[in-house]
């Protein structure tokens, strides 16, 4: 039997990609994997170190030493550790997120995460978002899916999340955050995002997460 194809999905801040990849791999009983969660915990890691973030050099060496394990925990959700440490929801914070797509923008640490996160994709049935996932880590994915919604959904929908975890932030300001972090990643040189053109482009502005996982569901069934 043929294994079970891999599922790449990409996009925008806040598109939603976490809460369907999630849902997806439940409900297929496939591996779901953040890429994000990796290049976060690499930040986490250079800014503790007092690192700066702008000199590629000494965070690309520090990147290529560092541990980060991704470990499916209860209901798919991930335990992320870094150098054995549970950074789960540190590095959640709005620090890491004001920060992250400048770390990320460094071409030695997306070489070694796109190396381990290749790794763990290799025996297939895996749901894994990010980026990069469909044009530079799983370039061979039988299922492509580009998620993306408008900046004023995305921010409302990212404000909500953080409102939870206790943080305010207004919706201006999550907007421009929002939009900063899709400028930087966008038109870096390493592994930009952009939709693979295999890719199927999703706007789910408008539709409930449940939805969009029906969609990749018959896609998934369609492609058996
Ligand atoms: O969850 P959210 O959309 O806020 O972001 P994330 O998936 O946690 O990713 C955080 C940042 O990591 C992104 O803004 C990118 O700069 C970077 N990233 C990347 O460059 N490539 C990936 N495959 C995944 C994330
Ligand atoms: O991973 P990404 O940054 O793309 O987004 P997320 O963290 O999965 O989703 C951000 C928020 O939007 C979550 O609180 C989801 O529950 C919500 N969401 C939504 O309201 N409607 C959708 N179709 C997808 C996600």
């Amino acid at each position: 039997m043929d294994p079970k194809p891999n599922i790449a999905i990409d996009g925008p801040a806040g598109a939603g990609k976490s809460t369907v990849a999630k849902m997806v791999a439940k409900e297929l009983g496939y591996l779901y994997i953040d890429t994000g969660a990796m290049y976060r915990a690499v930040t986490l890691k250079a800014l503790r170190e007092g690192l700066d973030l702008n000199e590629p050099v000494s965070v690309g060496e520090m990147a290529a030493a560092v541990s980060v394990e991704l470990i499916a925990g209860d209901d798919h959700n991930l335990k992320v550790l870094l150098d054995g440490e549970d950074v789960t929801e540190q590095i959640r914070s709005p620090h890491i997120s004001r920060n992250v797509s400048l770390t990320a923008s460094i071409p030695a640490v997306r070489k070694h995460l796109v190396k381990l996160q290749k790794e763990m994709a290799k025996q297939g049935g895996v749901v894994m978002e990010g980026r990069d996932i469909g044009t530079v880590v799983l370039p061979d994915a039988r299922i492509k899916i580009y998620l993306t919604a408008s900046t004023e959904e995305r921010a409302r929908r990212r404000r909500e999340e953080l409102f939870a975890k206790g943080y305010h932030v207004d919706q201006e300001q999550m907007e421009a955050e929002i939009l900063e972090r899709d400028r930087i990643d966008t038109s870096r040189e390493a592994d930009p995002l952009t939709p693979a053109p295999d890719a199927e482009i999703i706007d789910c502005s408008s539709f409930t997460a449940e939805k969009v996982v029906k969609m990749i569901k018959d896609r998934v069934l369609t492609e058996r």
